[in-house]
């Protein structure tokens, strides 16, 4: 069967300024992967260019054999590829409910309940204004947000970035459990975090890939830190 992600050669760049370099990386169904680096590696941006933000100045992204390159955001978004910025950016003057539905009118799917059954917190949430919600409470109305729809992968750019240990935990288990059904891009800089979830992780440095691990061994936190 082929990959729901394949990306290959892939350079970007902001203006003249080169930020990825021969980017290749594939994604299974279902899959857990992350994507560890410092601040400015670029994964920000490898994570918009797939999403369609971006354009390549070369390379390949492919989802089930098609092409992603050159397609807006909102069609990579209705072919099941959702992204989760990592600015936690919501509609703060709209309610919960209100972020929700303008999800369930771009995607058709109002099941709400697969929405709530992550995020139970979400529920006595519905009629505050995002604007109120606390940094990890955005993060599950986001990640809520994302999964109408039923996406083949997410993108999820630094998911835990300041949130308190509980809800990092969590969000762990939410991650187990989305990735029954979905496949998951993840960009974190918490390495105990991806080293407990992801079966494959790529360690990108100055724009480009150093490191690939597979290994259940070799995907330890000592051993991420190496290669960052
Ligand atoms: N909009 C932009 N315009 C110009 N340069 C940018 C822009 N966004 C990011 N960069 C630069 O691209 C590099 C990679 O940034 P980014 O993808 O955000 O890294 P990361 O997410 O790994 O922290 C950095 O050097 C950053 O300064
Ligand atoms: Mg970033």
């Amino acid at each position: 069967m082929s990959a729901t992600l394949v990306v290959k050669d892939l350079m970007v760049s902001y203006g003249e300024s080169k930020v990825l370099f021969d980017i290749a990386l594939t994604v299974d169904a279902c899959q857990v992967v992350a994507c560890v680096g410092r601040n400015g590696a670029g994964k920000t941006t490898l994570l918009k260019t797939i999403a369609g933000f971006l354009k390549p100045i070369s390379g390949s992204v492919t989802s089930n054999d098609m092409s992603l390159v050159g397609r807006a955001s909102y069609d990579v978004a209705r072919m099941g590829i959702k992204y989760v910025p990592q600015d936690k950016k919501v509609f703060s003057d709209l309610t919960v409910r209100e972020n929700l539905e303008l999800g369930s009118y771009a995607t058709h799917d109002y099941d709400w309940q697969r929405v709530t059954s992550y995020f139970p917190k979400l529920t006595t949430l519905m009629d505050r204004k995002a604007g109120y919600l606390s940094g990890g409470e955005r993060q599950m109305l986001m990640i809520g947000r994302a999964i109408l729809g039923s996406p083949k992968l997410l993108l999820i750019d630094e998911p835990t970035e300041g949130l308190a240990p509980s809800i990092v935990t969590q969000l762990k288990e939410v991650f187990r459990e989305l990735s029954r059904k979905t496949a998951l891009v993840i960009v974190e800089q918490n390495l105990p975090l991806v080293c407990a979830i992801a079966e494959k992780v790529y360690a990108i440095k100055d724009g480009r890939i150093v490191a690939e691990l597979t290994d259940r061994d070799a995907i330890k936190p000592a051993v991420c830190e190496r290669y960052l």
